[in-house]
């Protein structure tokens, strides 16, 4: 059976907490699975290509993109490694919010911009900036699934409630909430507590989190997913069972 593309935003209102490090794991676990994985950087800054090795950024009208007139398609790259291509970040990417917030079908926009690519592609991975915006709400509509990762700290699950309430308001649709913990550290009493009895809002978390790491922050000096470089490590074992807790839901 055809299997229909599935779109995987990891979004939080919050920077920092380890969105575009579980976006560049988790593309590149589902794509050794077999996938065909696009990892759309949605951020103007461009990290998740830049550690996929992707460093030009053909300036990009999103105004255009969104009327049609340029094929976001054109700017996809290829990374070196098999089944996973890249939409990489953009510097027009910091006017979203302004371009989808007069736009005819502000939340459509972007799950009709994804929609072409599930000739191509099983799997798309949307590596999202911080906000809580018109992009946010059109993102969250073109998702299947949102996963978002919080920092095992009061302030980050408040942040939390804050975008299940944002999801139920703005009637995004089926979007499945999938929260993680991020960034964890058990040397840290709080993290420890909350970790060993996570709130009601955490009840639909996978049973895997991704601790705190040096090797996931030596992604920037190797400019590679954690598993390339520190294969036996626990960040690789960790992104590799999230992958999996995920996608068998
Ligand atoms: N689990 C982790 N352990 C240690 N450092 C991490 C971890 N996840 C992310 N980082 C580091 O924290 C910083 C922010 O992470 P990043 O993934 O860019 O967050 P976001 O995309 O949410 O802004 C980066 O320097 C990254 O290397
Ligand atoms: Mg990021």
């Amino acid at each position: 059976m055809l299997r229909c593309m599935e779109t995987w935003a990891i979004y939080n209102l919050k920077g920092g907490v380890g969105k575009t490090a579980a976006a560049v794991n988790l593309a590149y676990e589902a794509a050794l699975a077999g996938r065909h994985v696009l990892l759309w950087d949605l951020d103007p800054q461009a990290a998740a290509s830049w550690y996929l090795g992707v460093d030009t950024q053909p300036e990009l009208s999103i105004t255009k993109v969104l009327a049609g007139k340029t094929p976001l398609g054109r700017a996809v790259q290829n990374t070196e490694y098999p089944r996973l291509s890249v939409l990489p970040g953009n510097h027009g990417y910091r006017h979203w919010d302004a371009v989808i917030h007069a736009a005819r079908q502000p939340r459509k926009v972007l799950q009709e911009l994804v929609a072409p690519f599930a000739e191509a592609y099983s799997l798309t991975i949307m590596d999202c900036p911080p906000g809580i915006g018109a992009l946010a709400t059109a993102i969250l509509r073109a998702a299947d699934r949102v996963l978002v990762p919080v920092v095992p700290t009061p302030l980050s699950l408040r942040a939390l409630d804050e975008v299940r309430a944002h999801i139920n308001n703005k009637k995004v649709g089926q979007t499945q909430v999938c929260p993680f913990f991020s960034m964890a550290d058990r040397r840290r009493r709080l993290h420890r507590d909350l970790l060993a009895t996570p709130p009601p809002s955490m009840a639909d978390a996978p049973g895997v989190f991704v601790d705190y790491a040096t090797h996931i922050e030596q992604m920037g000096v190797y400019r590679q997913p954690v598993r390339l470089f520190a294969p036996r490590s626990r960040a690789a074992a960790q992104y590799r069972a999230l992958y999996q807790a995920i996608d068998t839901r």
